[in-house]
């Protein structure tokens, strides 16, 4: 019998490459930035974004996707507000939910630390995130009419956000 079982933690040091592997192949052209997840990238955390800033979704104890949620201000003017920066599901674990139940860990964290706004961007084009974030109650805040050109095609970023 499989095990369906999805558990989500706080990334570790240890997911590096776990975390790297899913990064080379979650994005395309609909999703991301072609130029940032070319696959020579070496490394997975940063600087910016070590172990701390992610939650991880392990399926039957393997891990298969990310969530990325900071502060989106450094300044106390902004405090409450967080970003998602980054949400990802290895291709071939994708249509189980696992995205959902990230969606939820991020909502139960930003209440946990008292935040009463998550905002993130999608590309317009990126009908199955979008989908997924307005099931989860997010609302347009705004829209960048042809703001990238990816691959040839212009592209919207759209602005959302989650009021808590
Ligand atoms: C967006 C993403 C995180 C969703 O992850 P997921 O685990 O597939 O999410 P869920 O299973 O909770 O929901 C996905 C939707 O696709 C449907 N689906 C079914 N089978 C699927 C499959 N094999 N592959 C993808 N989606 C499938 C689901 O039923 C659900 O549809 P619905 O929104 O109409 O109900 C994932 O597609 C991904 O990593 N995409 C690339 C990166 C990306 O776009 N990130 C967001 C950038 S802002």
């Amino acid at each position: 019998m499989s095990d369906n079982t999805v558990t989500v933690r706080r990334a570790v040091a240890a997911d590096e490459a776990a975390l790297l592997e899913i990064e080379l192949t979650a994005w395309d052209a609909t999703s991301g930035f072609p130029s940032l997840t070319a696959g020579d990238r070496t490394t997975f955390f940063a600087e910016r974004y070590g172990p701390d800033a992610f939650l991880v979704a392990e399926l039957a104890g393997r891990l298969v996707g990310y969530i990325r949620l900071q502060d989106k201000y450094p300044f106390p003017e902004g405090a409450g507000v967080l970003s998602i920066n980054g949400l990802a599901v290895a291709p071939e674990a994708r249509g189980q939910g696992i995205g959902s139940v990230l969606m939820d860990a991020v909502t139960a964290e930003a209440k946990r630390r008292g935040a009463r706004k998550i905002t993130l961007h999608v590309h317009g084009v990126n009908t199955v995130a979008r989908r997924l974030y307005e099931r989860h109650g997010y609302v347009v805040e705004g829209t960048h009419p042809r703001e990238f050109l990816i691959d040839g095609q212009y592209v919207d970023a759209v602005d959302l956000a989650l009021f808590l």
